[in-house]
């Protein structure tokens, strides 16, 4: 029989590693990769998690054949603009029963949750609301409406534009 002669070991090539500690290097790489997944979690913390609302100042431009009486409604907003041979004036869409939004149509507007009817000046025509459609400030600066939704004004403000 006859032997293999051992292959000759240099010192500067590298012991193996035995079983043991290649568990512990394993529990060390884990214990890193956690580690470094909470950083990243961390990190993410301090960030909205919610988009933010939108200002409740708005600028827009009347459409030039805007006839009088007729509610023109911003796309995205919940307000209804009015010009007429006084003014223009801004009347809130939103229903004073539950908070819907209301849908203007040729006498005013009409809300879809319960049936209220309001004039076109946010009067209450029929309920279940119990209170007129809040009116908005407005102002008019160089051909543009800006709308402050979050500011009420008394019912019959008017504004020159
Ligand atoms: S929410 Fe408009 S009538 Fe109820």
């Amino acid at each position: 029989m006859t032997t293999k002669p051992k292959a000759a070991v240099s010192r500067l090539d590298p012991e193996p590693v035995p079983r043991r500690d290649w568990l512990g290097l394993g529990s060390l790489w884990a214990m890193g990769g956690a580690l470094l997944f909470a950083t990243l979690g961390m990190l993410k913390l301090p960030k909205a998690a919610v988009l933010a609302s939108p200002s409740k100042k708005f600028r827009v431009a009347l459409p030039e054949t805007l006839p009088v009486g007729e509610a023109f409604v911003p796309a995205g907003r919940s307000v209804a603009i009015f010009k007429d041979a006084e003014g223009v004036f801004a009347v809130s869409t939103i229903c004073t029963h539950l908070g819907c939004v209301v849908k203007p149509n040729a006498e005013g507007f009409e809300c879809p949750c319960h049936g209220s009817r309001f004039h076109a000046n946010g009067e209450v025509a029929k309920g279940p609301a119990p209170r007129p459609l809040p009116w908005l400030k407005v102002s008019v600066n160089g051909g543009l409406v800006q709308v402050d939704e979050g500011t009420v004004v008394p019912q019959g403000t008017k504004v020159a534009g």
